[in-house]
């Protein structure tokens, strides 16, 4: 498959970072047994990578804006482009020596995500897409799940824990997933879940309360793979309201329509305490 200028240049700065991950992820799991533990090693890891891809996103497109989860916002004498980037997806996972994490990458145009990578660096598995051209993996073409059963369906998610998101609510949607599908995933890296809808890996995905860096990169590879994605709504505010739900047609319609009907039995329950 022949990438474009723009595209290899992604590509370029996610090796580029992901060699570093993987190489702080060797001292990761070092430190898991001294006392002090890896969380301040991890944060200069996440910087690291994220001036890793900046320096060599500017030193080709010096003009591009460009939105880090750790840097924030700088931007470009070129406003109508703006890179969005997650240099690590999946840190609790990284923290922990866990193998499963990557670095994100999107290009956005006018508002509108052109261009996508997510590299996980611990299996070198590199999905693409841009916009009109199909989703890859590995250079292969990847498509989203045809499935249209629920009963054999696999739903990933993200889940609220201590101190994040709303515990309360997530347990009735849990449970209304539990009672249809043949099972629920949290792999915690949101980039990759998404890629993995669109590899068909996953049949559907659903998370709230995240940020466009974690969801900019997948939303493209999804779409690019033939499948749907929208905010909870069914709408297209995912960035805004930091919601995304994922599927092909079939399975993005039905999960929507079952997180909606779990958030009316949890508005229900609350009304019936209340009174
Ligand atoms: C997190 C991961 C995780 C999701 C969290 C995100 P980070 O990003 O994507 O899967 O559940 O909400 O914040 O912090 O590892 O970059
Ligand atoms: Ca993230
Ligand atoms: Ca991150």
């Amino acid at each position: 498959m022949l990438h474009s200028a723009v595209l290899n240049v992604m590509i370029k700065a996610a090796h580029r970072a992901g060699r570093s991950l993987k190489r702080d992820l060797g001292e990761v799991e070092q430190l898991q047994v001294s006392l002090k533990g890896p969380a301040n090693f991890v944060t200069a890891a996440d910087r690291r990578a994220e001036e890793i891809v900046r320096e060599e996103l500017a030193k080709a497109r010096p003009d591009y804006g460009f939105l880090g989860e750790e840097g924030g916002l700088r931007a470009g004498a070129d406003k109508t482009h703006r890179w969005i980037v997650d240099p690590l997806d999946g840190t609790t996972n990284f923290l922990h020596g866990i193998p499963h994490f990557a670095v994100s990458i999107a290009l956005e145009r006018d508002g509108v995500i052109v261009a996508a990578l997510t590299f996980n660096p611990a299996n070198d598995e590199l999905f693409v897409a841009e916009r009109g051209k199909g989703a890859f993996l590995n250079n292969q073409r990847i498509r989203v799940a045809a499935r249209q059963r629920l009963g054999e369906a696999i739903v990933g998610c993200g889940l609220p824990h201590y101190g994040r998101g709303d515990l309360r609510l997530s347990r009735y949607e849990i449970a209304a997933v539990q009672e249809k599908y043949a099972g629920l995933r949290r792999y915690g890296s949101a980039t990759l879940d998404l890629a993995w809808v669109a590899a068909g890996r996953l049949d559907a995905y659903w998370e709230r309360d995240l940020s466009p860096w974690d969801m900019a990169a997948g939303l493209l590879l999804v779409r690019e793979a033939g499948g749907f994605a929208s905010d909870l709504d069914g709408r297209d505010a995912i960035f805004t309201k930091g919601q995304i739900a994922a599927g092909n047609e079939t399975m993005h319609r039905e999960l929507l329509r079952l997180l909606r009907e779990a958030e009316k039995r949890a508005n229900a329950q609350t009304e019936i305490a209340g009174h």
